[in-house]
């Protein structure tokens, strides 16, 4: 028996930013999911829309008429060949040192990459969200500047994702929370899964209040990707249970909310390590401001060089400095830039 239904608009272009959403807000109303996305190497468009109940084809006419000549396809989705299609639809990927695939990958799997399977379901985190990928980037980031972690958590875990990649990465054991109830679920199957089950630990956490995480503080590596505002809720629970040189890795923000979220981390004592930035998503990596005796943040390497030099050394250290600069130029020219 069918018990979804589909709508499904086929654009043979790519629409204007402002012309999808009119179409994506015009058919919203008419089901539970809507996805719309490049097709075709991006020469086309789709939008479909999934509902318990058939939609009434004259009211589906009349939301798009409005817009332009649209005709969109109503039709049943068999219940089973709709999660099947939905995982099919996401090809593996690559981000930084990890390849992430669907149980419906059938292609080979890189050697020199740690790869987990995960399929789309009840909970967030495939890997293909820019705040997912965003701090897969950034745990490689980290592991290549050759520092180690020995006690990672991640906050608001979904799959299970991001607790894998530390445990993989940093090959040690990793706590993984999350306040809803079907990501724990999911999480700890995905950890059985990719032969995690003994090194990540799920708990069903509201923030960093379950008590196996706060008898477990401090950490050394948090990852917490979730929205703006819990992040700014959740700055001084992060700050009680982050380690002194400690990082953590916050995602699920946009680029416009950078300076709120870093603002209410640093009134914390904490700073900005580095960041990066997919699309309109924003990652920070923050750690623990360094103070001196004084209470103040000790002068940069730059400025100690400068302060203590004076005449013949001063004069030395810059002519050395000039030739370092013709130097480093001459390598820029001829080998490519690296990526930050
Ligand atoms: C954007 S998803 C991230 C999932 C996964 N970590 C990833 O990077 O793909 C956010 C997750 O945080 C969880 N979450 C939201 N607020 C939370 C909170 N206050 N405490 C714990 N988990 C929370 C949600 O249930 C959801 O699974």
């Amino acid at each position: 028996m069918t018990s979804l239904w589909s709508i499904i608009l086929e654009l043979p272009y790519k629409p204007a930013e402002e012309d999808r959403q009119r179409l994506e807000l015009a058919l919203e109303p008419f089901g539970e999911a809507l996805s719309s996305f490049e097709v075709d190497d991006g020469k086309a468009w789709k939008i479909e829309v999934f509902g318990e109940s058939k939609p009434a084809r004259r009211l589906v006419d009349a939301a798009l008429k409005p817009l332009g000549k649209f005709k969109a396809a109503i039709a049943p989705v068999p219940e089973k060949d709709w999660v099947a299609e939905s995982q099919k639809g996401l090809p593996a990927l690559s981000a930084g040192p990890f390849f992430i695939h669907g149980s419906h990958h059938t292609g080979r799997l890189p050697k020199n990459k740690i790869v987990f399977e995960i399929d789309a379901g009840m909970a967030f985190g495939t890997g293909r969200h820019e705040t997912t990928r965003g701090c897969l980037l950034a745990l490689g980031r980290l592991a290549e500047s050759g520092q180690k972690f020995r006690k990672p958590l991640d906050i608001g875990t979904g799959t299970g994702i991001l607790a894998f990649a530390m445990a993989r990465l940093f090959k040690v054991p990793v706590i993984g929370g999350d306040n809803d109830k079907d990501s724990v679920r999911v999480a700890r199957e995905n950890a059985a899964l990719n032969g995690l089950k003994r090194e990540v630990k799920i708990l069903l956490s509201d923030g960093y209040r379950a008590a196996a995480i706060r008898s477990q503080a401090p950490f050394d590596l948090v990852c917490a990707n979730i929205l703006a505002n819990p992040l700014i809720e959740l700055a001084p629970s992060l700050a009680k249970v982050l380690g002194r040189n400690g990082r953590a890795v916050l995602s699920g923000l946009l680029r416009s909310q950078e300076k709120d979220v870093l603002a209410a981390h640093e009134a914390q004592g904490l700073e900005l390590d580095f960041r990066l930035r997919l699309k309109d998503w924003s990652v920070l990596v923050v750690k623990r401001r360094v103070k001196t005796a004084a209470g103040k943040k000790p002068a940069s390497k730059k400025s100690v060089v400068k302060k203590s030099m004076t005449g013949k050394s001063a004069a030395k250290v810059k002519a050395k400095a000039t030739k370092r600069k013709v130097a480093q130029k001459k390598t820029a020219a001829g080998k490519p830039g690296r990526r930050s």
